[in-house]
């Protein structure tokens, strides 16, 4: 079947909610095919968000990163790439849709970076790419 990888942030870990987004993963339908706690280093995360680099929000996004612990899951599943990110809601917590993850649990706290609970790969390049990052 189709694998992805999600990611519980720093947020998701400190504020109890690992339990809860992995029973929503779950509760779809998906495997949770492996998992494991990461304290991850500053290279992980740089290879991890390569694409957003020069952005104004990339500096706070690897401190956020780098804030606490992460919860990494490979998932599997019938199109699960895509089924994940439509469970995790729009980047933005504020206008994520209720009955998403983000819509349902994400707060907007107005800081540099979204601190949005959940990350999961975005197409089957991605997937590929941070399954091997994170699951070497
Ligand atoms: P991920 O699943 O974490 O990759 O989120 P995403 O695919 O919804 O967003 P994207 O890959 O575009 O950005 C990665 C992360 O950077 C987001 O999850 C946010 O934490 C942060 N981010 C992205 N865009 C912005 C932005 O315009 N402003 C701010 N402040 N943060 C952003
Ligand atoms: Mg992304």
């Amino acid at each position: 079947a189709e694998e992805t990888l999600i990611l519980v942030k720093p947020d998701g870990v400190a504020r109890n909610l690992t339990g809860e987004i992995l029973r929503r993963i779950e509760a779809k339908g998906y495997q949770i095919a492996d998992l494991r706690m990461v304290t991850p280093s500053r290279e992980l995360l740089a290879e991890h968000y390569a694409e957003h680099e020069g952005k104004p929000f990339y500096e706070p996004l690897l401190e956020f990163m780098l804030s606490g612990r992460i919860v990494a899951v490979r998932a599997s599943g019938n199109r699960v790439i895509e089924g994940f990110r439509s469970l995790a809601g729009t980047t933005d917590p504020t206008t994520a849709a209720p009955g998403t993850i983000r819509g349902d649990l994400g707060r907007d706290w107005g800081l540099a970076v979204q601190q949005n609970l959940v990350h999961g790969s975005d197409s089957t390049e991605s997937a590929e790419r941070e399954l091997a990052l994170w699951f070497a």
